[in-house]
């Protein structure tokens, strides 16, 4: 049987990226970040997709040459259709669309959330069997997203529950703001939170009467804002470091609670992270901690593959591209597309 070789290519939000897989072996991985962001505190779509504009094309370039592939060697395109920023999902999708035109090759549209979870089936080497056996409950936190998710296969994936407000990410970037760590919030937070002490101040743990699965994190923001304003209005010093390490740890325990509960209810024996905050190594570490008592195995992707990447796109298009998947060229980005859309 032939080879299918597939690009991928990601540009939901502030990261342009392009990655080559063939047979389901990531051979390269290339993610241009857009520092232009950091000075305003957050992503501003308008710079997002200008910054888009001019990555995708040494972004993509830079991925075939390092995979030692050459274009008319690609089976298919891969795109991210969304969810995202309208702005910089246009410029993948249409730079997917031009390239599969030119090349006269199929596209495979992807969802962005689907491929977080498809982030677990990225093969290092053709002999990389340490992917979670379905079905196993993901637990998908990036910086749109708080989700519990039943995965019964590659395209079968059941949200058992979510954020009803804030995301977790969107969380920790808008508490470093509150506590002058600035952008990217995630990564801050948890480099300072090694000299502070996580039960140093008591923050909320939020529970949603009617939804066991689901989340709500604006609550725990703004019991941090309250914090800090209370201090500064007694003048009180505010340890940065203590602020941030019981905020992480509030966030974890909800998260862990959460997690546990849907492996115990669902009898799972697998157990899987993925997005953006599952590259913080606290929660990770909890995780690890609370799938050892459970006795279930515990699935965590590199750092690097959790925050957003083109290697999860490419990977999720392979499964949908030999299952017989192809987007026509009608085809459009779409800003809030669900899971299972
Ligand atoms: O998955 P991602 O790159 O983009 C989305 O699809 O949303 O996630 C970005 C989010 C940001 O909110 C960022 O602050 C958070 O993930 N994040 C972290 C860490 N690294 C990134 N949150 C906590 N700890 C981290 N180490």
């Amino acid at each position: 049987m032939s080879d299918t070789i597939i690009l991928g290519i990601e540009s939901s939000c502030d990261d342009t990226s392009a990655a080559v897989i063939k047979n389901g072996v990531l051979l390269s991985s290339v993610i241009a970040s857009q520092a232009v962001h950091e000075s305003y505190g957050g992503v501003v779509p308008e710079l997002a997709s200008r910054a888009h504009q001019q990555n995708i094309v040494p972004v993509v370039h830079e991925a075939l040459k390092r995979a030692g592939v050459t274009k008319e060697q690609l089976s298919a395109i891969a795109f991210t259709r969304g969810p995202g920023l309208m702005g910089s999902l246009l410029v993948g999708v249409s730079f997917a669309k031009g390239l599969a035109r030119s090349l006269d090759i199929p596209m495979v549209d992807v969802n962005h959330l689907q491929g977080h979870v498809l982030a677990h089936f990225i093969k290092e080497s053709e002999d990389d069997d340490n992917q979670p056996k379905f079905p196993f409950i993901c637990l998908l936190v990036s910086g749109g997203n708080s989700q519990i998710i039943r995965v019964d296969a590659y395209n079968k994936m059941t949200v058992l529950g979510q954020t009803i407000d804030d995301a977790a990410g969107e969380a920790f970037d808008k508490v470093a703001r509150a506590v002058g760590l600035g952008y990217p919030g995630g990564p801050k937070i948890e480099k300072v939170s090694h000299e502070g002490d996580p039960k140093a101040i008591s923050f909320p743990r939020a529970k949603i009467a009617d939804g066991v699965y689901d989340f709500s994190f604006s609550g725990l923001k703004s019991a941090v804002l309250n914090y800090l304003n209370g201090c500064r209005m007694k003048n009180l010093p505010i340890n940065q470091a203590d602020v941030a390490a019981s905020f992480q740890q509030s966030v974890t325990d909800v998260l862990v609670d959460h997690a546990r509960h849907a492996i115990r209810e669902y009898h799972m024996d697998s157990f899987a992270i993925a997005g953006g905050v599952a590259s913080n190594g606290v929660i990770r570490a909890a995780m690890e901690q609370m799938c050892r008592e459970e006795g279930v195995k515990f699935y965590h992707p590199s750092p690097i593959l959790c925050t957003d990447n083109a290697a999860m796109i490419g990977a999720a298009a392979y499964y949908d591209f030999i299952a017989g998947k192809r987007a026509g060229l009608d085809l459009n980005a779409v800003p809030n597309l669900k899971l299972g859309e």
